[in-house]
């Protein structure tokens, strides 16, 4: 694992972009895995941004997010297609066939998250992954004690990821008890994947899944079996992890290791 730590969250969200755009610099053609959350707004600003100054093209990628909500209509502003629309989709100009999500509406959410997981090895696989990471350690709607093998498909969100997510409906909505999303197996199949997590609230989940043991009840500490994750920090973010000075050794400032 890579664990970069960078001066704050800004140049954290910077150097998640960085991965982004160099992977697409390297491959047009990305199929990128893409993730939603508070934490992500920064990267997709930044995506935005170069695209507006003409550095940044993503015209031809594929993009696969990591979950839905269930029973959202896709036009419902909180649905994460919706999202993904606002904060990137119409600003790379991609064309709606080639930017996935699970359809949370679908009349058969089982066989929906099936034929996801067969999208995505149609495509060939994932190049670059993004992921947040939840307070109790999901990565996409992983909720602990989700199987280390397992492939996209409906999970029931516990009330703590609930209330998390309540602040972005409105008053008399109910946040959803159901998404779809990509299971672990499946993101850890992905060839690379960047982990981004700021703030003070984010520091022991972290620690856990870098430096704790590989278990079902923190999900994200899955990625250590990923022979290509990365986890990129703000200082904050990294504050409860034992082995930093190594890690800021190693990656003086979040940038590539010297050799
Ligand atoms: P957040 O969500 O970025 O809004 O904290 C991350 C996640 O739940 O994966």
């Amino acid at each position: 694992m890579r664990v970069l730590i960078c001066e704050d969250g800004a140049a954290a969200a910077q150097r998640t972009a960085d991965i982004l755009c160099a992977s697409v610099a390297n491959r047009p053609d990305a199929v990128l895995g893409l993730a939603t959350g508070g934490t992500m707004e920064p990267v997709y600003a930044v995506l935005r941004n170069r695209i507006a100054a003409g550095s940044l093209d993503l015209s031809g990628v594929t993009t696969f997010n990591l979950d839905e909500y269930v029973g959202l209509a896709v036009t419902h502003p909180q649905s994460y297609r919706a999202t993904m629309q606002r904060l990137l989709f119409d600003a790379a100009g991609l064309p709606p066939a080639r930017c996935h999500l699970p359809d949370g509406s679908a009349a058969d959410p089982v066989a929906e998250a099936r034929a996801y997981e067969a999208a995505i090895e149609a495509a060939g696989g994932i190049d670059l992954q993004l992921l947040g990471i939840g307070h109790n350690g999901h990565i996409g709607f992983n909720e602990p004690t989700s199987s280390l093998g397992s492939r996209t498909r409906v999970k029931t969100l516990t009330g703590e990821t609930r209330r998390a997510n309540a602040r972005f409906f409105g008053p008399d909505e109910e946040a959803p008890q159901f998404a779809i999303t990509m299971g672990i197996k499946t993101v850890l199949e992905t060839r690379a994947c960047v982990l981004l997590a700021t703030g003070p609230r984010k520091a022991a989940v972290v620690a856990a899944a870098i430096e704790g043991p590989l278990a079902a009840a923190c999900p994200a500490s899955a990625l250590q079996l990923h022979p290509q994750a990365t986890f990129v920090l703000d200082p904050a973010a990294a504050a409860g992890l034992k082995l930093r000075d190594y890690y800021e050794t190693v990656h003086p400032g979040g940038g590539e290791a010297r050799l």
